[in-house]
């Protein structure tokens, strides 16, 4: 065993989504999950060791986030990513879903338009539907193998009046990692026709060199006006389950609007164990994310290798962040029923059909490869026997 990310943890009896749910979402229990985003890994010791220590107190009454915590997430993107968010700017959540739901209601009302980009995590839609506002799709285009954002589309879609666009940086599901170039000019275009812009940027940390990740607020000033951006220690350290996020808004007006529609809902807090957990985390868990990185480097290498070798019909789109594998299976011929049935009953294997993240995702898969490499390996076998 070379790595800590070797361990295999059996999750079934732990309540998890991806390992407990598989009856519920594929029908059938004998299915290895690879669908749901989180990673099988145990996030960095000083994790737990810090929940202990608060479990053992033994009250757990209500609590606030110490300015502790949040010097220890202004460090982390300070290092990680040379962003200096100033703490007034920082306005805590349960999750980054629920960040995007309260700045669709803050920020636009009732059959407004809010623009996003397809094939994207499927809750955008979901958010945009649920709180009736109005999708307007500009989707991204396939260019050799690689998404690419349509900026004279992008153009087009603004004309119409849209007051907030979702965008997904790094991109889940493609694994894009917009380059400064990009995000300057949808900074640029939503500047000019005075479009908000909540940037989900909670894959930041997820990102294979020599790509680097831009906070898009940080890339110029200007930006600061029309840039919400949504981070978390959820995804980089797997510990989801915890729900602690933050939304960015260094505009002194649109945060306070954005905090009166917070505070409708009632909440004021993040959980006890959550604010240990994001403290731990992002004081301790550079070295982890270090290796962890390696790790999810040498899977993509192998999943790689893999598809190319057994199952040359399907093409991946190599990841340039994130844990999620996009795979491109159109050249089977199969619609996407056949393509899940064949996933499921000959593969035992439970991916996520492109089609739920909206326009292009149609043939489409997405696998999730942070597992330990017994488990990619497994995964991939069987997405041989389903598909080759
Ligand atoms: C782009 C993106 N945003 C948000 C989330 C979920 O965020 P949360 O669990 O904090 O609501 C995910 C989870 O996969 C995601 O991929």
């Amino acid at each position: 065993m070379n790595s800590i990310f070797d361990k295999v943890i059996d999750r079934s009896n732990s309540a998890s989504f991806k390992w407990g749910y598989n009856k519920f979402v594929f029908g059938t229990d004998d299915i290895l999950p690879m669908w749901v985003a989180d990673m099988d890994f145990q996030p960095p010791a000083e994790v737990a060791d810090e929940m202990k220590k608060r479990l053992d107190h033994g009250i757990y009454g209500y609590t606030y986030i110490p300015n502790s915590a949040s010097d220890a997430m202004i460090n982390w993107f300070m290092n990680r990513h040379n962003w200096k968010i100033d703490q007034s700017s920082i306005v805590y959540h349960s999750g980054v879903v629920p960040a995007i739901s309260t700045a669709i209601q803050a920020f636009t009302e009732p059959g407004d338009y809010v623009m996003l980009q397809s094939p994207v995590y499927a809750p955008f839609f979901e958010m945009i539907e649920k709180n009736e506002r109005v999708v307007l799709n500009s989707p991204l285009k396939l260019v050799n193998n690689r998404y690419e954002m349509d900026f004279e589309d992008l153009e087009k879609k603004l004309q119409k009046g849209v007051k907030l666009f979702v965008l997904c940086s790094p991109h889940n599901p493609g694994g894009r990692v917009w380059t400064k170039e990009e995000l300057q000019r949808v900074g640029d275009l939503c500047l000019q026709y005075n479009c908000l812009i909540l940037s989900d940027e909670i894959h930041a940390d997820h990102v294979y060199k020599p790509n680097v990740h831009h906070p898009l607020s940080a890339l110029d000033k200007k930006y600061e006006e029309i840039v919400l951006t949504c981070v978390a220690p959820s995804k980089t350290f797997n510990i989801a389950g915890l729900q602690a996020s933050a939304c960015i808004i260094p505009t002194e007006e649109l945060k306070s609007r954005y905090e009166n529609f917070q505070r409708r809902t009632g909440f004021h807090t993040l959980n006890t164990f959550g604010i240990i957990a994001m403290e731990a985390a992002y004081r301790y868990g550079e070295s982890w994310l270090e290796e962890l990185l390696s790790y999810l480097h040498q899977n993509v290498a192998i999943a790689k290798e893999f598809i190319e070798e057994n199952i040359p019909s399907i093409r991946l789109m190599e990841p340039e962040g994130t844990y999620l594998l996009w795979m491109d299976c159109r050249d089977l011929n199969m619609s996407d029923e056949e393509l899940n049935k064949a996933l499921i009953e000959k593969g035992k294997l439970g991916l996520e059909p492109g089609s739920k993240y909206g326009a292009g995702g149609e043939g489409f898969v997405r696998m999730n490869i942070g597992c330990s490499q017994e488990v990619l390996l497994e995964g991939l076998e069987r997405l041989k026997r389903a598909l080759a």
